[in-house]
């Protein structure tokens, strides 16, 4: 059955009153659309934790930095909709901007302290965008569970951070990265890679895997690095962001590994921005 569409937030608030008056458990899957597999392994933890699953589509202006990195990011809503019948959600909201901001909005909810280095220190303004939507989707959906990535793992800990200081009554929980075959973590940006790009992108993460298995064998960190990105260039990425190695709770940066810790990358090949990170286990 195709997912019921809802536009507005009135539409929403009914529908989801009509749920909680029963008792049902509710799941939300925050996404901007041009769904993939990551995406829609969210649906099925959501649809397998809860009695009724919620999935939001929503380009969030606020969180770009870059109004060309918005006006180029993908849409694809209607094939959307169908990658969700057979997973069974019961709601795909897909508000407008008028829904979310409408005129004289003026509020923002802004993390301090994890929002600093990664992603946050080369994309002013992203995580008080994504905080301030994420915080609006909670509340609007009254969700029980929420479900996100490990693949945005900055902004996992951003929003799990963020329901705890605002006594949100919502779970955060975070779901495994979903990969191609070739090791890419699926991304919905992948889309705009040319074919050649798109051969070279898995080096991302395989210069990652071998920095990680140097690093658990004892290997020096600062060569292992300088290893990694002489690799990550090679494969034709222009600039790489960071590549840090950091604590997997506080994300502080770490030369050892004493502690859970992540590598996080993001680099850019081919005009598009790409992201990853593992756990160092
Ligand atoms: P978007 O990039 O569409 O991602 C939506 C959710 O899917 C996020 O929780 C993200 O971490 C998860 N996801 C993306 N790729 C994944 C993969 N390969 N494996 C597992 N999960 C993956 O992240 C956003 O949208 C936005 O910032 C949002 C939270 C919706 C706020 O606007």
């Amino acid at each position: 059955m195709t997912p019921q569409i809802i536009r507005t937030l009135k539409e929403l608030r009914e529908i989801v009153a009509g749920w909680k008056a029963k008792g049902e458990t509710v799941g939300v899957v925050p996404t901007m659309g041009a769904l993939h597999q990551g995406h829609l392994s969210l649906v099925r933890a959501a649809k397998s934790e809860c009695d009724r699953a919620i999935v939001t589509i929503f380009i969030n202006p606020k969180q770009f930095n870059n109004p060309e990195d918005y006006e180029n990011y993908p849409r694809t809503e209607e094939e959307d909709a169908r990658k969700l019948i057979s997973l069974r959600a019961d709601v795909v909201y897909v508000p407008d901007g008028e829904q979310m901001y409408p005129s004289g909005f003026a509020t923002t909810v802004s993390v301090e302290g994890i929002t600093q280095g990664l992603c946050g220190a080369h994309r002013s303004g992203h995580f008080d965008g994504v905080a301030t939507i994420v915080t609006k989707l909670f509340t609007q959906t009254q969700a029980d569970k929420a479900y996100f990535g490990e693949k945005d793992y900055q902004q996992l800990q951003v929003v799990t951070r963020l329901a705890l200081d605002l006594d949100l009554p919502v779970e955060v929980i975070g779901c495994p990265t979903i990969r191609e075959e070739d090791g890419l973590a699926m991304s919905s940006r992948n889309l705009l890679l040319s074919d050649r790009a798109r051969t070279w992108a898995p080096e991302l993460h395989r210069a990652m895997e071998e920095m990680v298995e140097g690093l658990m064998s004892g290997g020096d960190h600062v060569s292992l690095k300088g290893a990694a990105v002489k690799r990550i260039e090679r494969a034709g990425f222009s600039e790489i962001e960071y590549l840090d190695l950091r604590t997997a709770d506080k994300l502080e940066l770490v030369e050892t590994l004493e502690q859970p810790t992540r590598l996080l990358a993001a680099a850019w090949l081919g005009g598009v921005r790409l992201i990853d990170n593992i756990a160092v286990q």
